[in-house]
C-alpha cells in the first residue's frame, strides 16, 4: 500500500514537473514557410529541400525567415507499436535526413499533426499517440509543431493541447507549439500557458475581402481576419502570439493587396509564415516578403500588437508601439478606390490603453519614414498629406522624438505601467 502511494506520488510529481511549455521560444513572432497555402497535399522531400534551398538563395533566410514547416499529408502509417512513419514514396530518405538537411542550411524544421484521430486531410492524427509522436519528432529533430483540430468530437480543446504540450516537453527537444484550433474554443484564454501561438480564425483564403464569414471555419478574407484579430490584442506578447494564419503573399492577390496584407500582419505582431512557392516568385513578391524595415515592425522586441486608432470612409489608421519610444503607423485603405489622406499630428490624441503610452505629437516631433518608399518624408511637425491606392497601405515608422519646445524632453517619459504585460481578464 505504502509503495503504491509512493509510486503514485512520484508519478504525480513527474507529471507536475512536466506540466509546462518550452519557455524562451518565439520571443518575437516566429517566421518561416509552410507548405499548405500553395501546395496542399502535394508535399515531398524533394519539394521541401528545394524550398529550403530557395529560402537561403532568395535572401528570405537573411531577412529572418527560419522555420520550414511541412503541413498536412506527409504521413504514412503507424507501425505495429503505434509509431508514426512518413509516407515512404513522398519521403523516401525519412524525416531525420530531411531535418538534417534543413538544419545544415541554418534553418529549422517544422511538422504538422492533429489532436483528432485523423488530420484534416484524413491522415493519421495524434489522438491516443501523443507521447509516441512527440518522441518521434524529437528523434527526427523537429523544432516546430503545428497542431490542428479536425476530428476531435468529444475532446476538450484545452486538455487536448495540454496533453501534446506535456508530451513535447517530456520528449525533451525544444519545440515551438503552434495551436491551430481556429479560435473556436477561445484559445487566447488558455493558449499562453500551452503554446507559443494560436490561430484566431478559420482558414485564410487568397482574397482581400470576403463577405463576413464569421462562424465558418473556412474562407476568411484578409480584412475579416484583421477585424477578428484586432479584438484580441491584449492576449498577445513575447512567447504567445495571436496567429491570423499563414501568408498568402505571392499566391494571386494584387501587389497592393499583398503589401497591405503583409503590412497589417506586421502591425498585428503576427507570425510571418510565407505560403507561396519560394522557388518561383516575382521580384515584387520577394520585395514585399523581405522588406526588412516592415519586418522590423513585426519583430520589434517590445512585442505589443498594434491597434486601430480610427476608421473613416474606408480609411483606417493603425498604431503599434515599438521599443525606444518609436511607433509604427499604418494607414489601410479598405476600399477599392484611391483615397486622399490628411493627418495633422498635433490634433491627434493617440493613446495606447494597453501599455498607457502616447506619442504626444503636440510636444514632440518624430522623424517620419515611409517604409515601402524606403525614404524619410519629414517630421510630425507638419501635417501629412498622402494619396493611398485602393486595397493598399501607407506604412510609416515614427522615431527619434525631439521636443518641439526646448526643455520638454522630460515629458516624453510620461506615465508608464510597471509592467508591459497586463493580465487580460
Ligand atoms: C486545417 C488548417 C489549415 C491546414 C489544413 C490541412 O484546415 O486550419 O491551416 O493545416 O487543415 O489539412
Amino acid at each position: 500500500m505504502k509503495l503504491t502511494v509512493l509510486v503514485l506520488g512520484a508519478g504525480l510529481l513527474c507529471a507536475i514537473a512536466h506540466a509546462q511549455k518550452f519557455e524562451g521560444l518565439a520571443l518575437t513572432p516566429p517566421m518561416g514557410w509552410n507548405s499548405w497555402n500553395k501546395f496542399g497535399c502535394n508535399v515531398s522531400e524533394e519539394l521541401i529541400r528545394q524550398i529550403a534551398d530557395a529560402m537561403v538563395s532568395s535572401g528570405m533566410k537573411d531577412a529572418g525567415y527560419e522555420y520550414v514547416v511541412i503541413d498536412d499529408c506527409w504521413h504514412g502509417q503507424r507501425d505495429h507499436l503505434g509509431f508514426i512513419h512518413p509516407d515512404a514514396k513522398l519521403f523516401p530518405s525519412g524525416m531525420k535526413a530531411l531535418a538534417d538537411y534543413i538544419h545544415s542550411k541554418g534553418l529549422k524544421f517544422g511538422i504538422y499533426s492533429c489532436a483528432g484521430y485523423k488530420t484534416c486531410a484524413g491522415r493519421p492524427g495524434s489522438r491516443g499517440h501523443e507521447y509516441q509522436d512527440a518522441l518521434k519528432y524529437a528523434e527526427w529533430g523537429v523544432d516546430y509543431l503545428k497542431y490542428d483540430w479536425c476530428n476531435t468530437e468529444g475532446l476538450n480543446a484545452e486538455g487536448a493541447y495540454m496533453t501534446m504540450r506535456d508530451a513535447l516537453y517530456a520528449a525533451g527537444r525544444p519545440v515551438v507549439f503552434s495551436i491551430c484550433e481556429w479560435g473556436q474554443n477561445k484559445p487566447w484564454f488558455w493558449g499562453p500557458k500551452i503554446g507559443h501561438l494560436w490561430r484566431t480564425t478559420g482558414d485564410i483564403v487568397c482574397k482581400f475581402d470576403t463577405a463576413d464569414t464569421r462562424g465558418r471555419w473556412r474562407s476568411w478574407g484578409v480584412l475579416q481576419i484583421i477585424d477578428r484579430t484586432a479584438e484580441l490584442r491584449a492576449y498577445a506578447g513575447p512567447g504567445h502570439w495571436n496567429d491570423p494564419d499563414m501568408l498568402q503573399v505571392g499566391n494571386g492577390m494584387s501587389a497592393n493587396e499583398d503589401r497591405a496584407h503583409f503590412s497589417m500582419w506586421c502591425m498585428l505582431a503576427a507570425p510571418l509564415m510565407a505560403g507561396n512557392d519560394l522557388r518561383n516568385m516575382s521580384a515584387e513578391t520577394l520585395e514585399i516578403l523581405t522588406n526588412r524595415e516592415v519586418i522590423a515592425i513585426d519583430q520589434d522586441p517590445l512585442g505589443v500588437q498594434g491597434f486601430r486608432y480610427s476608421a473613416k470612409d474606408g480609411l483606417e489608421v493603425w498604431f503599434k508601439p515599438l521599443a525606444n519610444d518609436a511607433w509604427a503607423m499604418c494607414v489601410l485603405n479598405r476600399s477599392t478606390t484611391n483615397k486622399q489622406f490628411v493627418f495633422d499630428w498635433k490634433e491627434q490624441k493617440v493613446y495606447d490603453e494597453l501599455i498607457r503610452r502616447s506619442p504626444q505629437f503636440d510636444k514632440f516631433a518624430y522623424r517620419v519614414r515611409d517604409l515601402w518608399a524606403k525614404k524619410d518624408i519629414g517630421t510630425t511637425a507638419k501635417p501629412l498629406i498622402a494619396e493611398i491606392p485602393g486595397h493598399d497601405v501607407l506604412m510609416l515608422r515614427l522615431s527619434d522624438p525631439k521636443p518641439v519646445v526646448a526643455g520638454d524632453a522630460a515629458a516624453l517619459r510620461g506615465p508608464r505601467t510597471a509592467s508591459l504585460r497586463p493580465t487580460p481578464n
